[in-house]
């Protein structure tokens, strides 16, 4: 097949496409979409030899940059032995070591993996297993999820009912279970309330509650709603005191995002660290590469599904434990290791804090944040997700050579944890100069 050219792949794309997150009909009326050839490291190259600085590193995925060299290699290599086997009663190298090391990798509490295919069926797995557990031993009345405002945990029916963003939820309140949801401590001054709010509710309800379902020290898809790591201590507590299982949603915060290899470990207070239940992982999990996912879970809950068949979880996906996502996923693993990839990301961790400390003083910014590979700032005026404020910065850096996804009124960044001194530069002025060329 001869390539196509740029406006023929446009032409087919506004034909026959329908793009996630997306008013389909501003697209084909009005938008003049980016048309991504090839991608290297930190930057996307267009299929006009352009070069752009991928600020959210394609949806939170390539946290090692876009192909990088050594995952390539092991794809191709995994290729050659066996793309895929079915994961049900079949056991393969990858998927066996991959798990060993995902366990090492994790909090001491959890002990076993479960694959999945990506982030919300992650959260899923998670919500199921919480669900089983509890009506199978001895609990069945513990059937609701308690979840914060503005929280986000993917796509499913199942995780819609943890989706604390209107935008995402409203019109399936009537079809996805009724979870509990408390307040974030994302306001200053909020923390204790927060904690009694919570307290409260598992005071009044903890007979029915399965799990407490939290995105650790940041939501992100609601907004970059930065919280302190004392919640996740309270919360932990309370959990224990009421026998809940705590999830940890790292989909997004994992893999370094936030500095240590999982925001979890901001808990971290001489040797204790916040141990859940339950934690959810993917995005970086695969460096990038393929949709794959992993659920983890104590012993106790992995002993919970043992006695007899009836008691098995059944469940599972055609791409669970995908030999060439294993690959990519235990080298991802060996690269964060072996190339010290949290260690030569605090250097750019405190070049983007600073940045986004100076950048409350520009014109049009109502506040700003940063927490490790986040930087955000909130654009005055219009608020929420639908807000357009965000899409003409947008505009803006895409002339200058950065692609951004703002969330309406939201502009961050997320790039990769190995995006180089020399384009973390670039992009953090040409964030700058955007931010003042629409005030
Ligand atoms: C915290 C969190 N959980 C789950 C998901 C869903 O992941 P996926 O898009 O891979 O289904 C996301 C996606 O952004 C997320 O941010």
């Amino acid at each position: 097949m001869s390539p196509l050219k740029r406006n023929e792949i446009v032409a087919l794309d506004k034909r026959y496409l329908w793009h996630p997150y997306t008013a389909m009909d501003d697209y084909r009326r009005d938008v003049d979409p980016l048309v991504i050839q090839s991608a290297s490291g930190s930057r996307l190259m267009d299929v006009d030899g352009r070069s752009y600085i991928d600020a959210n590193s394609s949806w939170w995925v390539s946290t090692l940059g876009h192909n990088h060299p050594r995952i390539v290699v092991a794809l191709e290599k995994q290729a050659q032995d066996m793309c895929h086997v079915a994961l049900a009663g079949i056991a393969h190298e990858g998927a066996a070591r991959l798990a060993q090391k995902m366990v090492e990798a994790t909090p001491e509490s959890l002990d076993y993996v479960f694959f999945s295919d990506n982030g919300s069926t992650a959260v899923e797995v998670a919500m199921k297993l919480a669900l089983q557990y509890w009506a199978q031993n001895g609990r069945p009345e513990r059937q609701r999820f308690v979840a914060l405002e503005e929280a986000f945990h993917g796509e499913t029916l199942g995780v819609t009912a943890l989706c604390g963003v209107g935008t995402f939820s409203n019109l399936f309140k009537e079809t996805t279970l009724e979870s509990f949801r408390v307040k974030p401590p994302v306001e200053e001054g909020n923390l204790d309330a927060c904690v009694a709010e919570l307290e409260e509710l598992f005071d009044q309800q903890a007979d029915v509650i399965a799990a407490l379902v939290l995105e650790p020290m940041v939501q992100g898809a609601g907004g970059m709603r930065i919280y302190p790591a004392e919640y996740l201590r309270a919360a932990r507590e309370l959990c224990d005191r009421h026998d809940i299982f705590l999830i940890l949603d790292e989909v997004f915060t994992g893999y370094g995002r936030t500095g240590p290899m999982w925001a979890v470990e901001h808990t971290q207070s001489g040797k204790d660290v916040v141990q859940p239940d339950m934690l959810c992982s993917a995005k970086g999990f695969s460096g990038g590469t393929l949709p794959m996912s992993a659920t983890l879970a104590s012993s106790r809950i992995y002993d919970g599904f043992l006695g007899g068949r009836e008691r098995a979880f059944y469940y599972g996906h055609s791409f669970c434990g995908n030999p060439l996502g294993c690959a990519v996923a235990l080298e991802t693993l060996c690269i964060f290791e072996e190339e010290k990839i949290l260690q030569r990301a605090v250097a750019k961790i405190e070049k983007i804090a600073r940045a986004f400390g100076r950048f409350t003083e520009l014109p049009g910014v109502a506040r700003t944040r940063s927490l490790g590979m986040i930087g955000a700032l909130n654009l005055a005026g219009d608020s929420g997700y639908l807000a357009r404020a965000g899409w003409e910065v947008y505009e803006e850096a895409r002339k200058r050579g950065a692609y951004l996804r703002p969330m309406g009124d939201l502009v961050y960044i997320t790039p990769a944890l190995t995006i180089p001194d020399a384009d973390l530069d670039e992009l953090l002025g040409i964030l700058e100069e955007s931010v003042r060329a629409i005030a």
